[in-house]
C-alpha cells in the first residue's frame, strides 16, 4: 500500500475503536455480576424496541480473544471498554467480587498482548440496580460517594497496567433522558423536577469525586478525563464568522447541565430563571471545586450536531435550524450526518474553555447492513462514506491546531443499543446474533487502511 501524504494524521495521533460493558458482554449475571439499572429496566414489557438483551449481549464475555484478535487485524491503537460496576460490586457497594475484577484483568492482559492500549471507561450507565432500590440511584449524593469509591478500586487493580481512564460516559444519558423524560431510558422513572437536577447534579459529583479517586488509587502517574455528549453539538450553518459565534454562543447555552458546568462551575443565572430557583439543586462550593477539578483530557462522543445561524432579531442573537424532512438521516432518530459535528465540537470547547487536549471518544454511524443469503460479505458503502466525511473533518480540525490527540469509531462490535436493543448496528464487525458468529464489514478494511496509512482515505 502506498502512504498518501494528503490528508495525513501526525504520528502520535491514535485510532481507536469504543465499546460499553453492557452492550456487549452478554453472560450478565455470570461469576456473581449483580443486576444492573439497564437489565432491570429491560425487563418491563414494553421497554426494549427490539430484539436481544442484555444478557446475552454481543457474546463478548466468553469471545474475549477472539475480538482481540479482531481488533489487532484491524490495526486498532486503542481500544476503548467500560467496567461493570455490578460485576465488581454486585450490590454497589461493600465486598469486592474478584472474579468480576479479573474478567477485566485478562482483557486487559490481552490488549496489551497485541499491542493494543486500553482505555478504561469507570461508568458506562451500569448502575447496579441494589443502589436504585436503596437510594433512588443518581438522586442521590450516596451514589456519587459509591461510584468514586468503586473507581478506586478500579484503578488500584488495574493502573499497573492501565494508562487512560475515563470516569463516566454522558451524563444526560444518565440523567436527564431518565427522569420525566420522553427517551424513556434506565431507570425510566418520574420524580420531581428538582430530583432530576439534583440527579445531573450528583453525576457531575460522581465524576469529580472519580476523578481524585483514581489518581490517590493509581498505582503509576495516570491519565484521567470525561466522556461527554453534551445535550447537543452545534455547527454554524455557513462559515460566516457572524454565524460561527452564533453557533459557539448556542453551544453554551445548549449545555448549562453539562460542559458549561463542567468548566465554569456555576449554573448561568438564565438558567436559573429558565428552569425556577425552587427547582435547582442542592449543592455546596465546596462540590463545585470537585467537580472542576482539572482533568488530564477530556473525550467528546460527537455523532451529529444542529445548525444555528446569526438572527439579530432573537434576544440571544441566534436561530437553531430545524430539520427539513429530507435531510440525511441514518438509520437513528436524530442521528443526521454533519461531518462538521467533529471539527466544531472540539473547536468550541477549546475557544469556549480551558480544556486540557480531547479525543472524539465515540462517532459512529447507523446503518442497515444488507447481507444477501448468495453474498455473506457486508458492503457498508453507507458507513464508510460517513466515516469519510466525518475523518476528514476531525483532519481539519488538527491541521488548524486544534488539541486532538486520538478518534474511536463506536462500535468495534454491532451491539445492545439500549432502548433499541439489537435492532439497530453501528458495528465495524456484524454480529450474527443467533450464533455470535463475528464478520468484518468493508468498513472494518476501510478503518484498517486509514489507520495503516495514518490519513484519511
Ligand atoms: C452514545 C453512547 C453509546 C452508544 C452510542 C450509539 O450515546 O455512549 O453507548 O449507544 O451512543
Amino acid at each position: 500500500m502506498t502512504t498518501p501524504k494528503k490528508n495525513a494524521f501526525p504520528s502520535d495521533f491514535i485510532f481507536g475503536a469504543s465499546t460499553s460493558a453492557l452492550q456487549i458482554e452478554g453472560s450478565s449475571r455470570a461469576d456473581g455480576a449483580g443486576e444492573t439499572s439497564w437489565e432491570h429496566a429491560s425487563r418491563r414489557p414494553g421497554f426494549l424496541l427490539g430484539p436481544g438483551s442484555i444478557a446475552d449481549g454481543s457474546g463478548h464475555y466468553t469471545r474475549v480473544k477472539e475480538d482481540v484478535r479482531l481488533m489487532k487485524e484491524m490495526g486498532l491503537q486503542a481500544y476503548r471498554f467500560s467496567v461493570n460496576w455490578a460485576r465488581v460490586f454486585p450490590d454497589g457497594t461493600g465486598k469486592v467480587n474478584e472474579k468480576g475484577l479479573d474478567f477485566y484483568s485478562a482483557l486487559v492482559d490481552e490488549l496489551l498482548a497485541n499491542g493494543i492500549e486500553p482505555f478504561l471507561t469507570v461508568f458506562h450507565w451500569e448502575t447496579p440496580q441494589a443502589l436504585e432500590d436503596r437510594w433512588g440511584g443518581w438522586r442521590s449524593k450516596d451514589t456519587s460517594r459509591a461510584l468514586a469509591d468503586y473507581a478506586g478500586v478500579v484503578s488500584s487493580r488495574l493502573s499497573d497496567r492501565v494508562t487512560h481512564f475515563f470516569t463516566v460516559n454522558e451524563i444526560p444519558c444518565f440523567t436527564s433522558f431518565c427522569y420525566n423524560s420522553p427517551i424513556g431510558f434506565a431507570p425510566c422513572v418520574k420524580c420531581t423536577e428538582k430530583e432530576a437536577h439534583q440527579a445531573v447534579f450528583n453525576a457531575f459529583l460522581g465524576h469529580g469525586l472519580s476523578l481524585q479517586a483514581i489518581r490517590a488509587a493509581a498505582r503509576r502517574p495516570v491519565q484521567v478525563g470525561i466522556a461527554e455528549c453534551a445535550f447537543g453539538y452545534i455547527a454554524p450553518l455557513t462559515s460566516l464568522p457572524e454565524d460561527v459565534a452564533a453557533a459557539r454562543r448556542a453551544f453554551r447555552d445548549n449545555n448549562t447541565e453539562a460542559f458549561t458546568l463542567l468548566f465554569e462551575g456555576a449554573y448561568p443565572e438564565e438558567f436559573v430563571r429558565k428552569i425556577g430557583a425552587a427547582n435547582m439543586p442542592d449543592y455546596t462550593e465546596e462540590e463545585m471545586k470537585i467537580i472542576t477539578g482539572k482533568m488530564d483530557f477530556l473525550g467528546l462522543n460527537i455523532y451529529t450536531a444542529q445548525y444555528a445561524m446569526a438572527d439579530p432579531s432573537s434576544e440571544n442573537g441566534y436561530r437553531l435550524l430545524e430539520w427539513p424532512e429530507s435531510f440525511a438521516l441514518l438509520d437513528m432518530p436524530g442521528n443526521y450526518i454533519v461531518p462538521e459535528s467533529v471539527y466544531y465540537g472540539p473547536r468550541f470547547c477549546q475557544e469556549l474553555w480551558d480544556v486540557p487536549p480531547m479525543y472524539i471518544s465515540e462517532t459512529g454511524f447507523t446503518c442497515i447492513d444488507n447481507r444477501g443469503l448468495d453474498n455473506p460479505r457486508i458492503d457498508d458503502v453507507g458507513r464508510i462514506s460517513a466515516l469519510r466525511q466525518y475523518l476528514l473533518q476531525v483532519h481539519r480540525a488538527v491541521d488548524e491546531g486544534i488539541l486532538l490527540k486520538g478518534f474511536f469509531y463506536w462500535s468495534l462490535l454491532d451491539n445492545f443499543e439500549w432502548r433499541f436493543a439489537m435492532s439497530k448496528r453501528l458495528g465495524l464487525i456484524h454480529v450474527d446474533f443467533n450464533t455470535m458468529a463475528r464478520t468484518p464489514k468493508l468498513s472494518a478494511a476501510y478503518y484498517r487502511d486509514v489507520i495503516r496509512s495514518h490519513a484519511v482515505l
